[in-house]
């Protein structure tokens, strides 16, 4: 049996009932069907992989729940916002419309649930004290209080490279400490979210101050496969600047999840106001079953071609320029030429698994609304693993990267790779870099991390 706030089938109606919050609470797990023609609406995280595999092997179950978490984090959260990181389920992923008289009705797409989530710069301060309770909003720096005060919508989240973390990997650097630049000239910025169950695991730990974590076993809570509760969910994400009209390269805004948000410029100290557009999303959660996490990564369907298949023709592509067939591929912006568009490719090709439910879900997002934003976006797999020894070494795939986040290590080999890089160099504090991230200790370590041979280092 299906419970009422779930809808799971190919032909679901392009309006939906929501049960809402007190139902929810009273209604059994949520019951998933992972194999095709099947996918479920569920404003509920996934808490594991519970399917009995059999022959197929886990993956087709693991893609499908890499799927499920993106439609719980993607969810809009209420408004006005009460209690952040939950769901509103009166409303459905990508917002809901109705054809009627004066236009129709309609319920905003976002904020979505994870961006509810506290920030990482609202956890780790300097010096080291309690973080603000999780339901109290993102902190803005002082360069953008003005620009809060004037937008109170864009206020709301300020991705910022504040100047305490002027020289770590905030804003606008990658995993390698580069930057990507976009067919504007404009970098992508990132952000780091965490969910109730990582604040509330870090912060009764005291483990935001870097010496209460010395000698302790880190190990962040899995989910419950007794309440199905999820267990410590992040998200990292990737946006680029919307090109407007008149720009070399402007971007179609319905075909993005945007935003508008205050960005601190970390060289200049300026603070402006831009309408970003999702282009990647890192979806990470610790389960019972997978004490190596899961590790689900998104990606804009139209940010890079395959390396292999080369530019599809008429496509343009977020982050590559067929005019520039010559350019350097997968190459980071150089001190001398800091904002020329980066020319990106994806250098292992998404596979049939993932390419198939792909399709299956991008169909399904249409059928709640045509214009439904989420059709524009794609799974590029989902990593897992199963073991509690060689942390760095996952199950399947053997190797994962995004485009936007880990644009120069896609390569298959070394510690490229989400399992890989997060297994081998934050093996101590539970695969969890932000924990390295707490004062007092000294700023800039994940940089002398980054100092290995065979890794791509910062600018
Ligand atoms: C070469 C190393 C490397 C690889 C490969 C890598 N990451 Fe990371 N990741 C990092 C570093 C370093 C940080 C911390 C910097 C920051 O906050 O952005 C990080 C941060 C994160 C975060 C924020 C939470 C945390 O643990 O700090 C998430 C979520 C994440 N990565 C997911 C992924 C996923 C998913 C993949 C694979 C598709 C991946 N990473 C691949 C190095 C890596």
């Amino acid at each position: 049996m299906v419970s009422k706030h779930v809808i799971a089938a190919a032909s679901a109606a392009a309006f939906v009932l929501i049960g809402n919050a007190s139902q929810a609470q009273t209604n059994p797990p949520t019951i998933r069907q992972f194999d095709p023609p099947f996918y479920v609406f569920s404003p509920d995280p996934p808490h594991d992989l519970t399917a009995n595999t059999g022959a197929q092997g886990n993956q087709p179950y693991v893609d499908s729940m890499a799927w499920d978490a993106f439609i719980a984090l993607n969810w809009p959260a209420p408004n006005p916002l009460t209690q952040r990181g939950v769901p509103d389920r009166q409303n459905i992923i990508g917002g809901f419309y109705q054809p009627g008289e004066g236009g129709g009705k309609s319920s905003p797409a976002g904020p979505t649930v994870w961006e509810t989530f506290k920030d990482t710069n609202d956890i780790y301060l300097d010096p080291p004290v309690k973080p603000t309770a999780f339901d109290v909003g993102e902190s803005v720096p002082p360069a953008c209080r003005s620009l809060a005060a004037a937008n109170p919508v864009a206020a709301h989240r300020t991705l910022v490279m504040k100047s305490k973390f002027d020289d770590v990997l905030r804003g606008t650097k990658q995993a390698d400490g580069n930057r990507l630049v976009d067919q504007n000239g404009q970098d992508v910025w990132y952000e780091v979210k965490l969910n109730r169950v990582y604040y509330d695991y870090v912060v009764q730990n005291q483990f935001y101050d870097s010496r209460k974590q010395a000698g302790k076993t880190i190990a962040f809570p899995a989910s419950s496969n007794v309440t199905a509760a999820p267990g410590t969910i992040k998200v990292k994400a990737a946006w680029k600047v919307m090109g407007p009209s008149g720009t070399k390269q402007p971007d179609d805004p319905t075909k993005f999840y945007t935003t508008q948000a205050l960005v601190l410029d970390p060289d200049t100290g300026k603070c402006s106001q831009q309408m970003l557009g999702l282009v990647g999303l890192h979806i990470v959660m610790k389960t019972k079953t997978f004490p190596q996490w899961l590790w689900a990564t998104f990606e804009h369907a139209a940010n890079a071609p395959d390396q292999m298949a080369g530019p599809q023709p008429n496509m343009t592509y977020n982050f590559y320029s067929a005019a520039c067939a010559n350019c350097a591929v997968n190459t980071p912006p150089t001190k001398a030429q800091p904002q020329v568009p980066t020319q990106v490719m994806r250098v292992v090709p998404i596979d049939g698994l993932a390419a198939t439910k792909n399709a299956l879900y991008q169909a399904a997002f249409k059928t709640l609304r045509p214009d439904n934003v989420w059709q524009n976006y794609m799974l590029v797999d989902a990593q897992w693993g199963a073991k509690t020894e060689s942390p760095s070494i996952p199950n399947q795939p053997q190797f994962l990267a995004n485009t936007t986040l880990e644009t120069y290590l896609q390569a298959p080999s070394g510690t490229n790779g989400c399992i890989n890089c997060h297994g081998a160099f934050a093996a101590k504090t539970d695969f969890d870099f932000q924990l390295t991230n707490a004062y007092p200790q000294k700023k800039g370590l994940l940089f002398d991390l980054f100092r290995v041979p065979g890794l791509a280092s910062p600018h």
